[in-house]
C-alpha cells in the first residue's frame, strides 16, 4: 500500500514531495517503486522507523505530513515470531510521533487496521470508531499499542496525529502471503489453496486506488486527534472470495485444500465508515468483483515480479507454519 500511495502521491500532485523510508524487509521490493524512480520529487532512504535516527535522516529539517504505512502486518508471522512486530509496529510508531511531537511534522496519519477491535460474528455487528480495542493476535496487539500511543499523544502532549482503522486491502503487488494474492499465484502455478478452517470466517475488502483516495482526504481534512474507520461495506466469507478467484482462473474447488485453522483466527470484521463517508465525502469506486479481476490480470501478466519474491524462505516459512506445499 505504501507504494500504492507514493505513486497516487507524485502522479496526483506534481509539486508535493515524497520521502520514503522503507527497511526493506522480507515485504519491501524497490520493484513496485520503478514508476517512481528518476521522478525529481521522490527520494528513498533505507532505514526503519524503530530507529530514531533513521527517521531523523528521512525527516530532515522537517516535513509536512508523515504517513505510517510502515509496519509488519502479517497475522500468521506474528503467530510464530512477534518480536518485529513489537519493534516496529509499537517503537517504531512511538519515534514518529516523537518527531511530530517535537514539530518536525505537522501532520502524522496513522494507517491501522479494524483488527485492533477483535472481531464480530455477524456482518451487521460493526466496529465503529468508539469500539474498544480487543486484538486478538500479536499483530493486532501491537498495531493497537501503536494506535494507544497516537491517542495519548494527542492528548497529552496535542501532537497532531489522525488514525484510521482499514479494512482489509488488496490489489496489485501485494506480497503473495496474504489471501488474494496467495490464492492467485498459487493456482496460477498449478497448486493447491490453503483454506483456513472451513472458509466461514469473513473479510470486508476495499481496493488499492479507493483506498488511496480515503488516505489522500484523511491526510489533507482529517482533523487532528479525529479517528476514521475505512470500510467498503462489501463483506465476504473466504469461502466466496476462494471461489470467485477459481472462477476467474477456470478452476475447479478440487483446487482447494482445507487446512488447520490459524490459531486465534477472528471470525468476522466489519467496518462503519459512515464518518468518512459523511464528513469528508468518500466513498467506494470499484467493485469487489472489478477489483479482483483487475487484480488476478495483473499477477497473471506480472509472472516475473512473484516468481522472484515465491521461492526459498518463502516456502520454508510456509511449510512450517501449515505443512503444505
Ligand atoms: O483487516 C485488515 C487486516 O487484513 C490487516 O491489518 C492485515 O495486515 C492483513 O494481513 C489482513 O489480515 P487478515 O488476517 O484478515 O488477512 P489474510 O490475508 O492473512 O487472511 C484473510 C482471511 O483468509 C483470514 O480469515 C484468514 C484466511 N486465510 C488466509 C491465508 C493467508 C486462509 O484461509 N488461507 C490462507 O492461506
Amino acid at each position: 500500500m505504501g507504494s500504492h500511495f507514493t505513486k497516487y502521491i507524485l502522479k496526483n500532485y506534481p509539486d508535493w514531495q515524497v520521502v520514503v523510508l522503507d527497511k526493506m524487509t522480507y515485504a519491501g521490493n524497490m520493484d513496485n517503486l520503478k514508476e517512481a524512480e528518476g521522478n525529481p520529487n521522490f527520494s528513498f532512504i533505507k532505514g526503519d522507523i524503530a530507529n530514531a535516527a533513521d527517521v531523523e535522516k528521512a525527516i530532515g529539517g522537517g516535513v509536512d505530513a508523515i504517513v505510517n504505512y510502515a509496519a509488519e502486518t502479517h497475522v500468521d508471522r506474528s503467530i510464530l515470531e512477534p518480536d518485529a512486530f513489537i519493534k516496529t509496529d509499537i517503537f517504531g510508531t512511538y519515534n514518529l510521533l516523537e518527531a511530530t511531537r517535537a514539530g518536525k511534522a505537522k501532520k502524522m496519519v496513522q494507517i491501522s487496521t479494524d483488527e485492533v477491535f477483535g472481531m464480530v460474528h455477524n456482518m451487521g455487528d460493526e466496529f465503529t470508531e468508539e469500539t474498544r480495542f480487543d486484538p486478538s493476535s500479536p499483530y493486532s496487539a501491537s498495531k493497537a499499542g501503536g494506535d494507544h500511543l497516537c491517542s495519548a499523544y494527542f492528548k497529552t502532549y496535542g501532537t497532531p496525529v489522525v488514525a484510521t482503522h482499514s479494512c482489509n486491502f488488496y490489489g496489485s503487488n501485494q506480497y503473495p502471503e496474504k489471501l488474494i494474492p496467495l490464492f492467485v499465484t498459487n493456482l496460477l502455478e498449478g497448486k493447491k489453496i490453503p483454506v483456513y478452517g472451513e472458509g466461514n470466517q469473513f473479510r470486508e475488502w476495499i481496493y488499492t486506488s479507493d483506498y488511496c483516495r480515503a488516505i489522500d482526504l484523511i491526510l489533507q481534512k482529517g482533523e487532528p486527534g479525529e479517528v476514521y474507520n475505512i470500510g467498503t461495506r462489501d463483506r465476504r466469507a473466504n469461502i466466496e472470495t476462494t471461489k470467485i478467484i477459481l472462477g476467474l482462473l477456470g478452476k475447479d474447488e478440487s483446487s482447494i485444500e482445507y487446512v488447520k485453522d490459524r490459531p486465534g483466527h477472528d471470525f468476522g470484521y466489519a467496518v462503519n465508515p459512515d464518518k468518512l463517508m459523511n464528513e469528508l465525502g468518500w466513498k467506494p469506486e470499484v467493485s469487489f468483483e472489478d477489483g479482483l479481476r483487475q487484480t488476478v490480470e495483473w499477477y497473471k501478466k506480472n509472472e516475473e515480479w512473484w516468481k522472484k519474491i515465491k521461492s526459498g524462505d518463502y516456502l520454508e516459512y510456509y511449510k512450517k507454519q501449515y505443512g503444505v506445499f
